[in-house]
């Protein structure tokens, strides 16, 4: 895999691969994305394969503007007057919107629903490459079920030997993947992944959910357990928001996230990989301290990662 600066000419390069329907992966502020020409099936067909993503997990589509030509469908006027305010508030940024369907969308995008996920980005870069090609969709850049990329570096290390181009934007201001709520006819919202932008929704039953939330996700290949009253066997890598906690548990290698949320959503995902990536047979996780703001994602995103070890 080759790593581009983002440099006009770069980026020129960038963008003739994904108008010719290949994959690119390129930065956003939530994660790096694996990128392709959204109404390109070759370039859909090519995500999915890279990532060894199931079909029936739909992709985000990533535009400048929720008119974008032949994206989203046409909108009830509650649906519209919702969708609107939710876009004024929050792109471009880490808030992806649930809408019914436009007629440019290839069925593979969607896995079939009558529904498209959409996302205005806020990464100078993302905003480039979709100026100059078009609507990308772009899920994480990383191998399905594994943890999202937030560097480049990451995404060599995930894909590295299946795309040929990222682009290097830096490290993710954000850290952790898009907020999705859909957006109903009548305009209410529901919460369908929590993510980077913490929005009210109203309660839309627990079984609502994003196709591709499975309760196994972002994982590590050690086995991640949280902290509790027993010492798991064997040596540790400890994930610790707490300077206080990390002080007190022994082990092979630490990582402190710290209490500003903001800033250990920002590091998590790093965080885990060098954990995994040590010499310690299990990480143990101290649970995320609050639930508030951003807490919900980071608690999310620890409950799947340790799922079924
Ligand atoms: O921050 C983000 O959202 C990043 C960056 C690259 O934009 N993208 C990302 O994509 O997290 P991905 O593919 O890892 O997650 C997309 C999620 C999946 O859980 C998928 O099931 C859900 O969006 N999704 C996509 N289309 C949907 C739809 N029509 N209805 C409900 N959920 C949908
Ligand atoms: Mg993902």
């Amino acid at each position: 895999m080759e790593v581009l600066a983002p440099t006009a000419d770069q980026l020129a390069r960038a963008a003739a691969r994904l108008r010719a329907g290949e994959v690119v992966a390129i930065p956003t502020e939530t994660v790096y994305g694996l990128a392709g020409a959204a109404f390109d099936e070759r370039a859909l067909a090519r995500i999915f394969a890279a990532k060894d993503r199931p079909t029936f997990d739909p992709l985000i589509v990533h535009v400048l503007e929720l008119d974008a030509p032949g994206v989203v469908g046409p909108l009830a006027p509650r649906q519209r007057a919702a969708a609107e305010r939710l876009a004024r508030a929050h792109w471009p940024g880490p808030l992806t919107l649930v809408l019914p369907r436009g007629p440019r969308v290839p069925d593979l995008a969607t896995a079939g629903l009558p529904t498209v996920a959409v996302r205005s980005p806020r990464h100078p870069v993302a905003r480039a490459l979709v100026a100059a090609v078009g609507p990308l969709a772009a899920p994480s850049a990383n191998r399905f079920g594994r943890i999202s990329p937030t560097s480049a570096a990451d995404v060599v290390a995930e894909l590295g030997d299946r795309v040929e181009l990222v682009v290097d934007g830096g490290p993710c201001a954000v850290g952790l993947e898009s907020t999705i709520v859909a957006v109903g006819e009548d305009g209410e919202l529901t919460l369908l992944r929590p993510g980077g932008v913490a929005v009210e929704a109203r309660p839309g039953g627990p079984e609502v959910r994003a196709p591709g939330m499975l309760p196994s996700h972002y994982a590590p290949h050690k086995p991640l357990v949280f902290l509790g009253a027993s010492a798991p066997a064997g040596r540790v890598a400890l994930l610790a928001f707490d300077p206080a906690t990390a002080a007190r548990v022994a082990a092979v290698r630490t990582e402190v996230l710290g209490l500003d949320l903001e800033a250990a959503a920002r590091r998590l995902f790093a965080a885990l990989r060098a954990l995994d990536a040590c010499d310690a047979d299990v990480i143990v996780a101290e649970p995320c301290p609050s639930r508030a703001g951003l807490g919900h994602a980071i608690a999310d995103r620890l409950e799947r990662a340790a799922h079924g070890k």
